[in-house]
């Protein structure tokens, strides 16, 4: 991998650590925020998922530092997660699944991304996108069962 390509992979793997970030302080925020009997599961799930996604975030950090670029402040990082706002309505519980959709098909479309940069020339980042995106798309296929009992 050349320098120029390695830079690429380093510019996408700032992006996937904001993005975990992000989700960190939406999950939490949506697992307090939320009120009702039907959002307990939803608040339960949302701040047992809070442990993977900082480990995540982590785990790209420290990749990030490995291959020689440097992990970024809060001020280098830019917000995205419209659909995961907390909403107006506390019982809105269908909104913050949607939103957690939403955010989770982001990361995978971004690991997905990362993987292909990678691919043939950094088997260590591609691998490490491999186990999270797995990670990522369990959680999707979680979010996606609770639509479907939260829309019947
Ligand atoms: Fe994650
Ligand atoms: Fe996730």
């Amino acid at each position: 991998m050349n320098d120029t390509e390695n830079q690429t992979v380093i510019d996408a793997l700032c992006v996937a650590y904001g993005m975990e970030l992000e989700t960190v302080q939406n999950y939490i925020a949506n697992s307090v925020h939320l009120d009702g009997v039907r959002s307990d599961v939803i608040k339960k799930a949302l701040a047992a998922d809070v442990t993977e996604e900082v480990q995540h975030a982590q785990q790209i950090a420290h990749r990030i530092k490995t291959i020689g670029g440097k992990v970024p402040g809060s001020l280098s990082l830019t917000p995205s997660q419209h659909g995961l706002q907390p909403p107006d309505d506390t019982t809105d519980v269908v909104t913050v699944i949607r939103g957690v959709i939403a955010a989770e098909e982001a990361a995978i479309a971004q690991y997905q991304k990362i993987i292909a940069l990678c691919d043939g020339k950094d088997y260590v980042t591609q691998d490490l996108m491999i186990q999270i995106l797995g990670n990522e798309e369990e959680h999707r296929r979680e979010f996606i069962g609770f639509l479907k009992e939260y829309e019947r």
